[in-house]
């Protein structure tokens, strides 16, 4: 069956050495608890090789927040799928919506992301969601369709299995208006059945969904708690041990 997972987004915050010690603090809290989920940081690249050599990735997994869409070459600036395997992560966030928001990413690009971190041995945290538009609209349902089909429904079933999900509604990034727990479980259980038409019901089953957007310790428990909400990804509240901690012990 599918895995319960909270995984933090750092975001661009941080320097290393604050990033460290966050990442030694988050280690250290999970050493001694039980946790009933699987834990993860998506962390600046620059910080990956160090934090890698600090933390027990058998309980807090490390990702990137991003990677290339190519694998190696002329690409100034760029941190391949590849190069972030090779600090020892093994998760990555994919399409998060500031990056196709502030850096054009589209279907295509995703597609390329998506195949390299794979190759890479990578797990893909794969975002999706709506704006605030989309939702007034109740286009809500056609636009995340849109996204996994066209981001996703190229791989074999196989590799769709390998994938994590991500539904995050814009309008709740960073903007302290947290979806509520019907609206979450609503869309979460269209876009399993979404996955289920395409790869069949076992698929969806394994496949986890994760719900992101303002998610606090005060709402993790009422969101983890609706069938389809297999965990959080999360922003702001990842940049405190406390925070975080408080939403893994949701579960
Ligand atoms: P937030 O960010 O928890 O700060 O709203 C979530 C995300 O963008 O992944």
């Amino acid at each position: 069956m599918r895995k319960n997972i909270v995984a933090g987004n750092w975001k661009m915050n941080t320097t290393l050495q604050e990033g460290i010690a966050l990442a030694e603090e988050v280690n250290e809290a999970l050493a001694g608890r039980k946790a009933n989920c699987d834990v993860v940081i998506c962390v600046p690249f620059t910080h990956l090789a160090s934090i890698a050599a600090k933390i027990n990735q058998e309980k807090l997994g490390l990702g990137a927040e991003n990677c290339a869409d190519h694998e190696k070459g002329a690409y100034t600036g760029e941190v391949s799928a590849p190069m972030v395997a090779s600090t020892g992560a093994t998760y990555v966030i994919l399409g998060h919506s500031e990056r196709r928001q502030y850096y054009g990413e589209t279907a295509e690009t995703l597609r390329a992301k998506v195949a390299l971190a794979l190759e890479n041995k990578l797990t893909p945290i794969f975002c999706i969601g709506e704006v605030l538009e989309e939702r007034e609209n109740n286009k809500h349902f056609d636009v995340v369709k849109a996204q996994i089909e066209e981001g996703l429904f190229n791989l074999s079933a196989e590799d769709f299995g390998k994938i994590i999900l991500a539904y995050e509604p814009v309008w709740a990034i960073g903007t302290g208006k947290t979806a509520t727990a019907d609206q979450a479980e609503e869309i979460h259980a269209f876009i399993r059945k979404t996955v289920a038409e395409k790869y069949g019901q076992e698929v969806a089953d394994n496949t986890s969904i994760l719900y992101g957007g303002s998610c606090k310790p005060s709402n993790a428990k009422e969101l983890f708690a609706k069938p389809d909400v297999d965990g959080g990804l999360i922003g702001g509240a990842a940049l405190k041990c406390a925070d975080f901690m408080g939403i893994v012990d949701a579960f």
